[in-house]
């Protein structure tokens, strides 16, 4: 069941969503050469208490961290710890937080100084893709129109969408109906209406899209190695249109 939201509650996932923005935003203040990722994590947790605000990751499913830190051929759900980043590394920084009993939940894909093209235009594709899905999103679209959005417009660059993680609804629990598959036929699925939230993550590889979890449990890597990139927006439809609830 989508569970619709009222203007009201909206504001109060829009305070959530801020602050992963402004969360986001400092931690990527720290993206050099030599960090290692646990001390990013550590400015996640920083943000969180000075906001006292609670990560939405931690604990989650035994999730032992604040942030989700994919390196390169790293997908999603990667785990800090002492690997150190490099030059022409990108990075995924997914993160979320509870505030007021609401979520918010963003992620970006960043770069440590320079990248190779290909690696440029995966992070061009992959982001201009979570904006097509965020246009396509309108009262009386079909739900599966987002997902071909964001299929089309990575795929025109010769990239391919992760199939095994979807986005999701997102209110007073983390993950709520619908699932949001980023792939699919347009015109299927729910009709939408104004008060539905969701949290719309494209995930993309730069070569082919099977997925494969470490040994650690969570970290998500290309089968092939690849470059793998991830942009989430949490986002509000209203009668107005959609409200990118998750920006600056
Ligand atoms: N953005 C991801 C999601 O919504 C992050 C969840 S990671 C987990 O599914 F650790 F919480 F599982
Ligand atoms: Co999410």
């Amino acid at each position: 069941m989508i569970l619709l939201k009222s203007a009201a509650e909206i504001a109060e996932m829009e305070k959530a969503s801020r602050i992963v923005a402004e969360i986001l935003a400092e931690v990527k203040t720290f993206i050099r050469p030599g960090v290692e990722t646990r001390e990013l994590d550590e400015v996640a947790e920083a943000g969180c208490r000075k906001r006292k605000v609670e990560p939405a990751f931690k604990g989650y499913r035994g999730y032992p961290a604040s942030l989700c830190i994919a390196v390169n051929e790293e997908v999603v759900h990667g785990i800090p710890g002492p690997r150190k980043l490099k030059a022409g590394d990108i990075v995924s920084l997914d993160f979320g937080v509870r505030y007021n009993g609401f979520y918010g939940d963003a992620a970006v894909t960043v770069p440590v100084e320079e990248i190779n093209p290909q690696a440029q235009l995966l992070l061009k594709a992959t982001e201009e893709s979570l904006y097509a899905a965020i246009d396509a999103m309108r009262v009386g679209a079909r739900l599966s129109d987002l997902s071909h959005a964001t299929q089309t417009a990575v795929e025109r660059y010769g990239f391919s969408v992760i199939r095994q993680f979807v986005g999701h609804g997102i209110g007073r629990s983390l993950h709520e109906d619908p699932q949001i598959p980023n792939f699919g036929p347009p015109g299927r699925g729910p009709v939408l209406k104004a008060g539905m939230t969701f949290a719309i993550e494209p995930m993309t590889s730069a070569g082919s899209w099977q997925v494969k979890i470490l040994p650690d449990g969570w970290t998500a890597v290309t089968q092939d190695g690849s470059l793998a990139a991830h942009f989430e927006h949490t986002v509000a439809l209203t009668d107005k249109g959609v409200l990118i609830l998750s920006r600056l």
